[in-house]
């Protein structure tokens, strides 16, 4: 029976790990997956994390259960941070921790199919497995263009595929730092799509993936928090994987606006059921640290400043590479006034093939970059690369 089952290739974006680390040599640039790197190329854990653990490892009393909605106090605390004062709704926003942001677009998935959402629209492109959790739930994906051609927000694309909805579809929008392609919504943008929400009866799911590495952790939240504080009901996936540099530690949460309190308990004990049927509870390690640098106001501040400087250089990375203006046939002008950590460069298949065969760049297929890959060491070396393989 199990020899019906069809060979499934490996994800591509993972891939590029192993690819990455397999090549010898040294003059190789990694702008793969998205992780932050210094200026020097590393991706160091953040001294306020470091910090956390050593309390942990010395105080943490046990590492007995606690259920499929993980620390409770994490996602709490997490609360004022995500939602600022829209996240007081008498009751009507709850939470639970998930396996990284995956674990909370999966329970929102979960949820919005057992609710009867049955056509999730989607501004394309976006992260894969946004696609790959939605088909594997069999939810028909309707997509838009994100990016219009002058690299902003195809804001009619969105307008006429929020007008065509129908009462009670589903739309999948990024909070801040759209990956892959860095064009955001702005505030005016955001005003106008809640209220196309609002009249057109959509359930939001909003992926929060990158807060704070965009402008900063208020501004990443304006529409989130513009969302919460009009519609109805919405669905939010929530990583702390980026901006509290905890990747491989999975940290996660998964929230829910219902239109009552009572409603949000329901919504919450479907999520629960969801995750004990999916990873039965999260993993502790991160998110209990995350809870205790929220929990202590001078290790918040590290951590915020740790951030600070991560979008710092970020933004230097991207006013770097927007000064280079044209590199062959690609313009990085615009990656200038996008955020976050990824841009989409139109190049074609053969020419990133080329970028990692003759040049050691490695970029995703679809031609996205992580712009922290870019250091002022390799900045130049990327650029003529470009040049040379789509002059
Ligand atoms: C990325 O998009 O590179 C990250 O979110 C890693 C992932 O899980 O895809």
């Amino acid at each position: 029976m199990l020899d019906r089952l069809d060979q499934q290739p490996p994800d591509a974006l993972l891939a590029l790990i192993k690819l990455y680390d397999a090549d010898p040599r040294p003059t190789k640039i990694d702008l793969g997956v998205g992780v932050y790197r210094t200026s020097d190329g590393a991706t160091p854990v953040f001294g306020a994390i470091k910090a956390a653990e050593k309390r942990l490892v010395s105080d943490q009393p046990s590492k007995a259960y606690l259920g499929p909605e993980g620390d409770m106090g994490f996602v709490q605390a997490l609360i004022p941070h995500v939602f600022g004062e829209a996240g007081d709704m008498g009751g009507r926003i709850d939470g639970m921790q998930t396996p990284g942001g995956t674990g909370g677009v999966r329970i929102a998935a979960g949820l919005a199919k057992k609710a009867g959402v049955a056509k999730v629209l989607m501004g394309t492109p976006s992260w894969p497995n946004h696609a790959q959790i939605f088909a594997d739930l069999a939810m028909e994906i309707e997509g838009f263009d994100h990016r219009a051609a002058d690299g902003t927000a195809n804001m009619d694309a969105l307008r006429t595929a929020l007008k065509n909805a129908g009462k009670g579809d589903a739309v999948l929008l990024h909070g801040c730092c759209h990956n892959p392609t860095g064009v955001d919504y702005t505030p005016a943008q955001w005003d106008e799509i809640v209220d196309l929400l609002v009249e057109r009866e959509i359930l939001p799911i909003v992926d929060l993936a990158y807060q704070g590495l965009g402008d900063g952790m208020e501004e990443d939240a304006y529409g989130l928090r513009k969302v919460v504080a009009n519609v109805p009901e919405a669905l939010i996936a929530y990583s702390c994987d980026k901006n509290f540099g905890l990747y491989r530690d999975r940290v996660g949460a998964f929230y829910a606006l219902g239109k009552t309190a009572d409603d949000t308990v329901r919504i919450m004990s479907n999520g629960c059921s969801l995750a004990r049927a999916n990873w039965s509870m999260p993993p502790d390690h991160g998110a209990a640290a995350v809870g205790l640098i929220l929990n202590d106001e001078a290790l918040t501040k590290q951590w915020l400043d740790e951030l600070d400087s991560m979008r710092a250089r970020i933004g230097e990375v991207r006013s770097q590479l927007a000064a280079a203006g044209k590199a062959g046939s690609v313009d990085l002008t615009p990656l200038g006034e996008q955020k976050g950590m990824f841009a989409m460069l139109p190049l074609s298949k053969e020419q990133i093939g080329a970028l990692r065969t003759d040049h050691g760049v490695y970029m995703a297929g679809s031609g996205r970059i992580n712009v922290a890959g870019l250091t002022s060491g390799n900045i130049g070396d990327f650029v003529k690369a470009l040049e040379s393989v789509s002059g």
